[in-house]
């Protein structure tokens, strides 16, 4: 199977989306010239290019994409090419409205903006093959082919007739009878039960709460469907040229899209990685997204896109300030990242995307933007042979999956204020200060490599999970596990006793008796710590360590945090340094120790292959102490000696080759 290393070939790949027919043919020179400038070796050609491509039913103008293909190739650039299906020509939805998609409401999504396509629609569908074919048969062969990209950003959803059939024959392929579907979806209640097929239909607007496993279902149904249309495409291109990796651009933590599935299906797994700038935890968000990606594509793998100073579409947009950009940039690199790429390469003049930064920022090539992205290129270049293709190896995994998300997201859970990203990143986070090795995992997969797995939620749990955690922990794993888990099982069928009993047993729990969500800002005393969000009435079993009691509120007393020999679970959601803090106990109990140990505040160390990245996140330079034994160092960015005391300036990068190494 093709990878990741086909294309970089022993670099990192640096470059963007390049959207030239935004621009005057004058202008691509121009673009040659300011690409071979900054070191780019690699761009993503045509993702929104099918008006283009194909401006009337059939028609095909692929003059100006030869021109374009062989102008970069000239240039030593690489092309990414995208399938560009994931905006359909105007013609498409006034000719065939039957491709547009629903709301739950019914109403039309109109074109006019992107992604109006229904991924049921069988004349979506073709028309996508067949773009896709014949670009694959006219560019499968040429030198700059490096990669394909296939549509973007997938993540529609759409509730209409088409959609609706679809969605039976899925649900068919699922539950065999309608008999087994109304006992998984528990239609007995509020008269619900289905007859035949033909009567079930999408989770459309209704006059109450809806049926949660429906939901549930549909919302399995959307991602696998939307993955149907990524399959058929990357089958075209897989046939034209086997040797070339396919790829999609996930949206990190983007609730539509199964992602673990998918991975699955792409030879290079790649992301599009937006922190906001003024956000103080930033580079954990950008950590943690690389973590993630990493663990999905089990090896280095591809910043699609960044942005490389301010987005347009937050309230208010930030720009990065100088540095910043350089010190995500690396940050992914040393988690894994093999390509670094960006939305966009030329900031665009027209359309909804004016203001939202480029390569080459309408300042033009005299600004600092520009400036900053020539540094980058510059180092990646000096880092690619140093590390393409090495591995980064965890010690930690943090356990996510998209159907225990899903589960938690439906009508009638017993607080709206638990919001299942948050709760992630919060323990991310704790992982990430205490400056430990993370990667993630699904719950079924293997975890016996890791010496700590953390389960910040998993609301749902199907049996396999259950007996894989219950295996870990009794193979001699540390598991620590957060609130609201193992509550339901696949079918969102609620585990009476208020967890599954197994994980129960595991934890030392010996009843579970309420749920006590907390209000928004609402916070409960402990022991040494104050709780957030959540909180529950538990009773130990006898033998169970209580590690921190509730010291107020109605639950003054009752166990917040037990542990039975290396399970833990904690029952609230300890404010950050809390939970940092109880982390570092399970940690060190597992063996499990910092990279790096003793960093000051916002200093991240990372070892990738034989490097180890210092990274300061902080806003003030600072001092880090390295621990002399494996010193002296050589910065392979400066070719500079390190010895001891390390300076690295406000959002400042070392990279550091040990002695001896
Ligand atoms: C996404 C899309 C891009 C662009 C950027 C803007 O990542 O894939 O086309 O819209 O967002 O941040």
């Amino acid at each position: 199977m093709p990878a990741l290393r086909d294309a970089t070939r022993g670099r990192i790949l640096f470059g963007g989306d390049y959207n030239p027919e935004q621009w005057p043919e004058e202008t691509w020179a121009d673009d040659v010239r300011l690409m071979k400038e900054a070191g780019v070796n690699s761009v993503t050609l045509g993702v929104f290019s099918w008006a283009r491509l194909e401006p009337r039913p059939g028609a095909r103008d692929f003059g100006w994409l030869d021109r374009l293909m062989d102008l970069l190739h000239a240039h030593g650039v690489g092309v990414v090419l995208a399938t560009p299906t994931a905006s359909p020509p105007p013609w498409m939805g006034s000719r065939h409205p039957e491709t547009l998609p629903r709301d739950e409401h019914g109403q039309t999504v109109w074109w006019g903006s992107r992604q109006q396509f229904c991924a049921s629609s069988p004349t979506y569908r073709a028309y996508a093959a067949a773009i896709t074919e014949d670009l694959a048969a006219r560019y499968g062969g040429h030198p700059a082919l490096t990669m394909w990209h296939i549509n973007n950003e997938y993540c529609t959803h759409c509730w209409c007739d088409e959609t609706a059939r679809h969605f039976r024959r899925w649900l068919a392929a699922r539950y065999g009878t309608v008999e087994a579907l109304n006992e998984a979806w528990g239609t007995a209640f509020w008269s619900q039960r289905y007859d035949a097929w033909d009567e079930i239909i999408p989770p459309r607007r209704a006059q109450y709460m809806r049926n949660p496993a429906q939901q549930l279902d549909f919302r399995r149904f959307t991602s696998d469907a939307l993955l149907e249309c990524y399959a058929a495409e990357r089958d075209i291109v897989a046939r034209h040229t086997p040797l070339v990796p396919v790829t999609t651009n996930f949206m990190p933590f983007w609730v539509g899209q199964d992602a673990w599935a998918w991975a699955g299906q792409e030879d290079v797994v790649s992301v599009d990685i937006y922190p906001d700038p003024k956000d103080p935890f930033g580079g954990q968000y950008n950590a943690m997204v690389g973590d993630m990606t990493r663990s999905q594509a089990n090896g280095p793998w591809m910043v699609m896109e960044q942005a490389a100073g301010p987005v347009n579409w937050r309230g208010v947009n930030h720009p990065k300030p100088p540095g910043l950009n350089r010190l995500l940039s690396l940050q992914s690199v040393a988690r894994g990242a093999d390509a670094v790429c960006y939305f966009q390469w030329r900031q665009s003049r027209q359309g909804a995307e004016k203001f939202h930064s480029g390569m080459v920022s309408h300042a033009g090539e005299e600004g600092r933007t520009f400036r900053e992205v020539k540094r980058i290129g510059a180092e990646l270049a000096r880092l690619g042979p140093e590390v393409a293709g090495a591995r980064v190896a965890a010690d930690v995994a943090v356990l996510h999956d998209w159907h225990a998300w899903w589960a938690g997201l439906q009508d009638g859970m017993p607080s709206r204020e638990v919001a299942y990203p948050e709760v992630v990143r919060a323990w991310h986070r704790a992982l990430w200060e205490n400056g430990y090795a993370a990667g993630f995992a699904h719950p079924e997969h293997d975890l016996s490599g890791y010496r700590m797995v953390v389960v910040p939620q998993l609301y749902l749990l199907t049996d396999a999970a259950v007996e894989n955690l219950a295996g870990y922990v009794a193979g001699g794993g540390t598991l620590v596990s957060g609130f609201l888990t193992g509550v339901a099982d696949e079918d969102d069928r609620v585990r009476t006793g208020g967890m599954d009993v197994r994980l129960r047993e595991l934890f030392g729990i010996r009843t579970l008796e309420e749920w006590w969500p907390l209000d928004k800002g609402e916070t409960v005393a402990c022991d040494g710590f104050d709780g957030t969000l959540w909180s529950e009435e538990l009773e130990a079993e006898g033998g169970t360590e209580v590690v921190a009691a509730y010291r107020g509120g109605e639950l003054a007393g009752l166990p917040a945090v037990l542990r039975r020999g290396r399970a833990w679970y904690v029952s609230t959601l300890p404010e950050p340094g809390a939970l940092r803090e109880l982390l570092g106990r399970a940690a060190a109990g597992a063996g499990v120790r910092p990279v790096v140990a003793g960093l000051p505040d916002l200093v991240e160390a990372v070892r990738r292959g034989e490097l180890l990245f210092v990274l300061n996140h902080g806003r003030v330079p600072v001092t880090v102490e390295l621990p002399d034994a494996a010193g002296p160092y050589r910065d392979v960015l400066t070719g500079a000696e390190v010895a001891g005391a390390l300076e690295l300036e406000r959002f400042g990068v070392a990279v550091l080759r040990e002695a001896g190494r």
